[in-house]
């Protein structure tokens, strides 16, 4: 049945699926937003209603819902072949994407292990750092170090390099054990790294760090500069480095990839996400050459990876994020990114003016308005978001942090839209807070 009410839907819903991050005993009654189609920046609800996609479908989307261009990308592909296999043999369209991705990552001479989620683009990329040294006969460099707030996906070893959080202290005991330093709501987390760095490097398979923008934890930003401290000196003392650009990688902070802000090169980059443009999924393990040439030796020998998806480098999916690399250009997104973060830094100062704010952090698209709820009050990120929600605006919180994520595509009038949006949101829960007995 294709027919019904939004509330018709989500009672299947609710009788079908299991949402991530969702309590389902409270899904039917939270007035779910159940997705019929979407065309360029919105989104449309099997009532019909138009929502405003401000956080880009969980920061995937880029250049708008149902592109025409990226929608013939995609058909052609469709018409050649879904998909094959890249254990032991390989398609064009896989071999197309490495190539043109090869012209825009900051990593040298790079290689590209394909998988399909940004957490198993991490796990890859830890295994990699561990048999890296292990083919170089190292086998006592298996500590990570990671920063506090981090986060790196869901599966267990990027939950391990990730910080907590989100009721998934749950899990420790799975998690394997992390040399954690600050994140990025510590103005000295670089200095405070590398002195951790100093003493411990020698047990390091590897650093990693999100560059720029740690996203999860609430949009914590820092500063270029840092980054490429902390980048240098781990690169300085022969550790790897990954950085994981699933969130910050394909335009969101200003430029195709934070690293490049940074003006770091890492040994190992994550990329996820934004990279079929929130089309399809696809995420990659880009390696180094000095990496990827540990990992040569004789057929079926111990330097092999042994490591691969079913889905791994999906001709549908790599043919869409080759057209979408292209269009990213053709159309002039990265620096119409710049243009709009500029735009949305000026359009939340409204929001930043409000006394139930505490701050706004940004960089490039990437935003987190964090509220400042009086004490005893409770879930004001969901409220606030629930309120933009009604009014034709999606958002969703990260505790008492509303992100705001609009994709590349955003114009000035949509992004007018989201900060009034903002303001009349805060401004009904605060005033709901004190109207309550
Ligand atoms: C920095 C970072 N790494 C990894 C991930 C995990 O990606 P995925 O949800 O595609 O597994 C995320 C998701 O938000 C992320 O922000």
């Amino acid at each position: 049945m294709q027919h019904g009410t939004a509330a018709q839907w989500a009672r299947r819903d609710a009788a079908a699926v299991w949402h991530g991050f969702t309590q389902m005993a409270a899904y039917e009654q939270s007035a779910p937003v159940i997705v019929e189609r979407g065309e360029g920046n919105y989104l449309y609800d099997t009532d019909g209603r138009r929502y405003l996609d401000a956080i880009s479908s969980l920061w995937v989307m880029t250049l708008g819902h149902a592109d025409p261009d990226l929608n013939r990308a995609a058909t052609e592909q469709l018409h050649r072949i879904s998909h094959s296999t890249l254990l032991g043999n390989g398609n064009t369209a896989a071999i197309a994407l490495a190539e043109v991705l090869r012209a825009v990552v900051p990593v040298a001479d790079p290689h590209f292990l394909f998988a399909s989620d940004g957490a198993a683009a991490v796990e890859q990329a830890i295994k990699i750092a561990f048999q890296y040294w292990h083919n170089q006969g190292v086998t006592d460099r298996t500590a990570y170090l990671a920063l506090g707030s981090a986060y790196h996906g869901d599966s267990v070893g990027s939950l391990s390099v990730g910080d907590g959080g989100f009721g998934t202290d749950l899990f420790d005991p799975l998690r394997f054990g992390v040399l954690r330093t600050p994140g990025y709501d510590d103005p000295d987390w670089a200095a405070r790294a590398i002195s951790v760095l100093d003493e411990h490097h020698q047990e390091l398979a590897a650093a990693v760090i999100e560059p720029l923008v740690q996203g999860a934890a609430g949009i914590l930003v820092t500063d270029p500069d840092q980054v490429a401290a902390f980048a240098g000196a781990v690169q300085a003392r022969g550790v790897p480095l990954i950085c994981d650009e699933v969130a910050t990688g394909f335009g969101r902070t200003g430029a195709l990839f934070a690293s490049e802000l940074c003006g770091i090169r890492p040994d190992l980059m994550c990329l996820g996400k934004g990279i079929t443009g929130g089309y399809v999924p696809l995420s990659a393990t880009v390696a180094s050459s000095d990496v990827y040439e540990e990992f040569l030796g004789e057929d079926l020998g111990p330097r092999t990876f042994y490591h691969g998806h079913s889905y791994s480098g999906n001709a549908l999916a790599c043919a869409v994020a080759t057209r979408h690399l292209e269009l990213l250009f053709e159309r002039g997104l990265i620096d119409r990114a710049a243009e709009a973060a500029e735009h949305l830094g000026k359009a939340l100062a409204p929001v930043a003016a409000l006394p139930t704010v505490k701050e706004v952090r940004r960089r490039g698209l990437m935003t987190g308005v964090e509220l400042d709820p009086p004490e005893g009050a409770s879930r004001w990120g969901r409220r606030v978001c629930a309120a933009a929600v009604r009014t034709g605006v999606l958002l969703r919180p990260l505790g008492d942090v509303v992100v705001v994520m609009p994709p590349l595509s955003i114009t000035d009038t949509e992004i007018d839209t989201i900060a009034a949006t903002l303001v009349t949101a805060i401004q009904a829960v605060a005033a709901e807070e004190h109207a309550e007995p």
